[in-house]
């Protein structure tokens, strides 16, 4: 049996994999590796352990060779591997829920704490010798508490978001596919259409999947729905916003502010994004706590020996492959 992991991952999972596979191939550099680097590397793999950063497209699936059996990726999503080009094959592919839900919601709230409040801005004017005494018009920002907060996709991550406004007393708004009963009953949450949010939010934050109609699901119109005092949060992927867009309207006062882990062509971040002081940019760290880094590696392996060993990996994404 061959696998192979695409970069180290938290030991905890190398450890599961090696154990079943003492002669598993891991890359052992701590960075992502080109795509024809990977056509090479996945050579003769029957599962492969990938990272969102892994483009996994049709070419990688036919270059790994016929007997690869499973795509175990190391994320929530999985919108880097194609999943139909993966059915088509027959190939398992498996994700990573639940393991990562607080870490990427606290995170959310730590970058929308961050915007309102302005801490990275505040903090570099302070280490740079700048503060002179208290000032009553120094760094104002926005409110959070008793604010409007619109949840856009109420899924797993989404409904924890709002789940821990109730310290701070919000009223919520969501969109999602279907109602969700135990979020309205413990916040009092409202399920309205993604127009109504936009309007009515004093902080937007996204949470839904990366799909062909998602892409720019924030772009000059929709951002021109929000108000010019709220603020745009974006823990779920970078094509949800155009960035274009985005940064004409942070500096156009459009928007108050925005905060962003994740970005359109990430690695990369627009260059004027860079410069404007009403944006927090974080580098797609939401989900990285210790704990959930290493339960979503131990869950990637147990997902990849699983399918491996022929049985039902427990986060299958394409229950077709099993006939
Ligand atoms: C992180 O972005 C994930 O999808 O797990």
């Amino acid at each position: 049996m061959d696998i192979f992991v695409t970069q180290p991952v938290p030991p905890a999972g190398l450890e599961i994999i090696c154990r079943a596979c003492p002669g598993c191939r891991v890359n052992a550099e701590e960075r992502v590796l080109a795509h024809d680097e990977l056509l090479e590397f996945v050579k003769g793999a029957d599962g492969i352990l990938a990272l969102l950063t892994d483009r996994i497209d049709a070419d990688v699936l036919d270059a790994a060779g016929a007997q690869l059996r499973i795509v175990a990726n190391m994320a929530v999503g999985y919108d880097n591997v194609d999943v139909q080009a993966a059915t088509r094959r027959g190939i398992m592919v498996t994700n990573t829920p639940g393991v990562l839900t607080d870490a990427t919601a606290d995170h959310a709230w730590a970058l929308l704490f961050a915007v309102a409040r302005r801490v990275p801005e505040s903090e570099k004017y302070l280490r740079a010798g700048k503060f002179r005494g208290w000032g009553p018009l120094l760094f104002l920002g926005g409110g959070v508490t008793g604010r409007t907060l619109g949840i856009v996709g109420a899924g797993r991550i989404g409904s924890a978001v709002a789940m821990k406004s109730r310290g701070f007393n919000m009223r919520i708004l969501y969109t999602a596919g279907s109602p969700k009963p135990q979020l309205e009953a413990v916040t009092g949450a409202r399920r309205v259409g993604l127009e109504e949010l936009l309007r009515e939010s004093d902080f937007v934050s996204l949470h839904v999947p990366l799909l062909p109609d998602t892409v720019h699901l924030m772009c000059a119109d929709t951002l021109r729905l929000m108000k010019p005092t709220a603020y745009l949060i974006n823990t779920g992927r970078g094509p949800l916003v155009d960035e274009v867009a985005l940064t004409d309207a942070l500096k156009n006062g459009v928007i108050a502010g925005a905060a962003l882990d994740v970005f359109e062509h990430e690695p990369a971040v627009h260059p004027e994004l860079l410069q404007l002081e009403n944006v927090v940019l974080t580098p797609h760290t939401a989900s990285a706590t210790i704990e959930s880094r290493s339960k979503m590696a131990v869950m990637a392996a147990e997902n990849l020996i699983a399918g491996l060993a022929g049985e039902k990996p427990p986060n299958l994404v394409n229950p077709q492959t099993r006939g």
